[in-house]
């Protein structure tokens, strides 16, 4: 029931629309676009994820949150009422927020929801389709829940390459701490480490305590988000394969796996058979690349199940990095399949054009003053008094400046430091991850999808581009970077705006492992980017300021 409102939607919808067009004004070149509406109140309320009285954050009183559904194109309208005693924000991972870093939702764009208030997000799933989710972005509390799946269906014109399944199932899975978010955050801001998961989740649910129903003969999409804080997983259905059909927005080549590692912040759509003898069988999800290995299941039910399918749970890999990468070589972009438009995927030929730039990020663990944090180049970024993109609409000084991360390591010690890196648009940059430490990373970059061009052990080095993959490499917004490991991207710098590059390890993330990359014009044209919403909420040194002439 995604919004909670849907009853009365029909009547609401004509009144609405008129009464937020004065919020829409640049976004009238998209009226003939649906809009869908939602509400949400969010609240604390106990769950009991891994059988103890926990905080959870609820979303109209749900954990996991409501799932939103939309079709490329459709306006999202979604008015969020903060009931928690400490501020909030949500952000909207993979949705591009076209020309509109404003309504991003993190804490370098948006003023935070303050306790018993409320912002109403205007955004647009703009030209995209496929899987995303939404998560809350500030302190820590994704630790606590606030995420919910996002699907971007293709308009009904658009072919999409495999037939309607007979239905559509979100599997968010993540790992899980029994400690609720403030005692992490703790711990995090006294310098200590979280240690292991105490458990791993499906859809908010451990151990069996969540089901997928099937009917035997039928065909059934998956769409699977790691929406944890701290490990890559793996997952496996018992007795089935699946096939890859999406990833972040990208159709892919159908190949088939009889396990999918899919690491922090990232989300693939898998098409799965209800081939086998009526059982119930088990999928498994279990972590990577850690020494004590977790894992949970979820009951995949046909619905003329005989009982509990025989034989033993499925193995999956463990530590082998190898077998992941190998993995992540074999996803391929379906050159010939339509994406969000009419047109093949392949017929943009990201490998063809002329890289003007590139960029080299390399992560690190430092202490600083005492305390353990997390730098890209050296740079620990902390989070000013306003937020950058706020800041910079009104040209309030003193909250950052461009050019306070290098466009590559120097191996220096870390520091702390407000990091903003200056981009023009329409650059066409190479981005490559350098992870010389022991551990996988995983990077996300808002307000972008980019191709991911090579990945391999070692250190990266101008001859490693002659192996880069320029003809079919996925185009995703999150991706993974193996121990002691490169991976290289390509990205068309072609929206404006302030955009957080974050790791989606989250405490890497809250003690300082992200900085925002601002790509900027001298164009003032809504056509480049919107001004800010006239709903905008304004906070720090902006506060009191008008928004725009009503
Ligand atoms: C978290 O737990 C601590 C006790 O360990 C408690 O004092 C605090 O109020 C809890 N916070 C939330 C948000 O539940
Ligand atoms: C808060 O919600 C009201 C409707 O209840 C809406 O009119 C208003 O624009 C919202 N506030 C913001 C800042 O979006
Ligand atoms: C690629 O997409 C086309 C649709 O254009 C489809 O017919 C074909 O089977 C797909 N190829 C693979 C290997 O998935």
């Amino acid at each position: 029931m995604a919004g909670g409102n849907a009853g009365a939607a029909a009547a609401a919808a004509a009144r609405l629309v008129f009464s937020f067009m004065g919020l829409l004004v640049p976004l009238l070149v998209a009226g003939d676009d649906p809009y869908r509406f939602f509400t949400w109140t969010v609240t604390y309320g106990d769950i009991y994820p891994l059988g103890v009285k926990q905080q959870g954050i609820l979303i109209n009183n749900q954990f996991p949150g409501p799932q939103i559904e939309a079709v490329t194109n459709d306006n999202l309208i979604i008015n969020v009422f903060n009931k928690l005693n400490e501020p909030f924000l949500l952000s909207w991972s993979g949705l591009q927020q076209r020309r509109n870093s404003f309504e991003d939702g993190v804490a370098g764009t948006t003023c935070p929801i303050p306790p018993g208030g409320n912002f109403t997000y205007i955004m647009q799933a703009k030209d995209q389709i496929g899987t995303y989710y939404y998560f809350p972005s500030l302190a820590f509390h994704k630790a606590a829940g606030g995420f919910g799946g996002i699907r971007v269906l293709s308009r009904p014109q658009i072919p999409v390459p495999f037939p309607p399944p007979a239905a559509d199932y979100t599997v968010l899975i993540g790992d899980w701490y029994k400690a609720n978010h403030t005692d992490l955050r703790y711990m995090l801001d006294s310098g200590k480490a979280l240690g292991f998961p105490d458990g791993l989740l499906i859809n908010g649910r451990s151990w069996n305590g969540y089901t997928f129903t099937v009917e035997p003969g039928r065909t059934y999409r998956f769409r699977i988000s790691n929406v944890g804080l701290a490990t890559s997983l793996n997952i496996r259905f018992q007795g089935h394969t699946m096939k890859l059909v999406e990833v972040e927005g990208s159709h892919t080549m159908q190949t088939t796996y009889s396990s999918l590692d899919v690491h922090l912040g990232q989300s693939y759509s898998v098409l799965l058979t209800a081939d086998q003898p009526g059982f119930d069988y088990a999928v498994v999800v279990s972590t990577r690349f850690t020494t004590k290995i977790i894992s949970t299941t979820a009951v995949l039910h046909y619905t003329n199940s005989a009982g509990k399918a025989p034989g033993p749970l499925p193995g999956g890999p463990t530590i082998q990095i190898d077998w992941s990468l190998n993995q992540a070589r074999s996803i391929r972009w379906n050159l010939t399949a339509s994406g969000p438009r009419p047109n093949p995927q392949g017929s943009y030929h990201y490998g063809l054009v002329p890289v003007t730039r590139t960029i080299r990020l390399a992560n690190s663990a430092a202490i600083i003053n005492g305390k353990q944090r997390y730098a890209v180049n050296s740079v620990s970024y902390v989070s000013p008094d306003t937020p950058l993109k706020v800041a910079d609409y009104y040209k309030i000084g003193g909250v950052f400046s461009v050019g306070t991360i290098a466009d590559s390591p120097s191996y220096g010690s870390a520091y702390l430091q407000t990091s903003v890196m200056g981009a023009n648009y329409r650059d066409y940059v190479e981005v490559v991850f350098e992870n010389n430490e022991d551990e996988v990373q995983s990077w996300h970059i808002d307000g972008y999808a980019f191709w991911v061009v090579g990945m391999d052990g070692g250190k990266w080095s101008p001859a490693s581009r002659q192996g880069y993959n320029l003809r079919d490499g996925v185009s995703r917004y999150t991706v993974q970077v193996y121990p002691r490991s490169w991976t290289a991207i390509y990205m068309p710098l072609d929206n404006v705006g302030m955009w957080n590059v974050r790791s989606e390890n989250w405490a890497r993330q809250y003690l300082g492992q992200q900085f925002y990359l601002r790509v900027w014009t001298p164009s003032t044209s809504f056509r480049d980017e919107y001004p800010i919403p006239k709903n905008a909420l304004l906070c720090g040194r902006a506060a009191g300021r008008r928004t725009r002439p009503l």
